[in-house]
């Protein structure tokens, strides 16, 4: 037990639905009302940006809630925590005062190194107890619960000894952080690992959700990819709707990074989420390239050595 136990959701409040605030839209948002209900950042595109991009931000800010979302955190490393990393992030937060501060459940690199990749992490005993203590690092410094989502992976390790979603749920209920559920990295997940994705979406401490994820991915052959360039396909929309039930409804983001549409297109594809939750499920398949075909997912052994 600790600190932030206390509130189930964490106290955290249902935003609504949102959109990632991204460049392509700066001077819409400008010129527009931003029709959502709140924003999420890459906080790393704002740290050291005191220029137009900021200025778009504490435009946005005065108008709707917004969330710090980071991609540079690397929970799971075994390099020591980036303090420099920790104390822009703090800072930034004083800022924008989000809703909240979320990250991955990853590690981006080792040895210094950053592959700028949110890599998977092996899942046994001794790495849950290395994340759950550099979770408790991060929540004292930051002082507020983390959110971690779950990542969409391609790989597993050989070595791991329970599934994303124990490994998830102990998390959380050990360190009291938030979860970012982005039901596409579930789907794609599971499809790779063959894994049921209902499954694990039941099996989730639902009072520990407080964000959801949307995106659309794309088939590469064997391997669905999290490419967030396509709409949401119908199989990720009967996700969100499962996992809104269990929740009683959360904050939802829709994640679109390439190919980018304009606002109002990307506003429309965000309001499917009011029509799915009324029990209308649009018919869209998932994109399909032969562009890239990526063969059979790679299960990674794991050598360690306690010597
Ligand atoms: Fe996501």
């Amino acid at each position: 037990m600790n600190q932030f136990n206390n509130n189930s959701r964490l106290g955290l409040p249902n935003l609504g639905l949102g959109v990632g605030l991204r460049n392509k839209h700066f001077n819409h948002l400008l010129e527009n009302p931003p029709v959502v209900d709140w924003f999420e950042i890459i906080s790393e595109n704002f740290m050291d940006d005191f220029g137009f991009a900021r200025h778009v931000l504490m435009h946005i800010r005065k108008q709707v809630p917004v969330v710090m979302h980071g991609v540079s955190l690397s929970i799971g490393s075994t390099d020591p925590l980036n303090m420099d990393y920790l104390k822009k992030l703090k800072t930034l937060a004083e800022v924008v005062e989000p809703a909240w501060i979320s990250d991955h459940l990853c590690w981006t690199g080792v040895a210094y190194v950053n592959t700028h990749d949110l890599l998977p992490m092996p899942l046994t005993e001794e790495s849950l107890d290395h994340v759950c203590s550099r979770v408790m690092q991060v929540q004292d410094h930051l002082q507020r619960p983390l959110v971690l989502e779950n990542p969409s992976t391609y790989l597993q390790f050989k070595s791991s000894t329970m599934q994303e979603w124990e490994f998830l749920s102990a998390m959380a209920k050990r360190t009291g952080c938030g979860l970012l559920l982005d039901v596409n990295n579930v789907f794609v997940s599971a499809h790779n690992h063959g894994f049921d994705a209902r499954h694990y979406i039941e099996n989730l401490p639902h009072e520990h959700i407080v964000q959801m994820h949307l995106a659309g991915p794309t088939d590469c052959g064997n391997l669905l990819i999290d490419t967030h360039d396509q709409p949401v396909p119908s199989e990720v929309w009967k996700l969100y709707q499962l996992a809104q039930n269990l929740t009683g409804g959360v904050s939802t983001l829709l994640e679109w990074d390439a190919n980018i549409p304009d606002y109002p297109e990307l506003v429309t594809e965000l309001f499917k989420a009011k029509t799915v939750m009324q029990g209308y499920l649009p018919e869209i398949k998932v994109h399909t390239t032969d562009a890239t075909v990526i063969s059979t997912p790679v299960h990674f052994q794991l050598e360690t050595n306690h010597d």
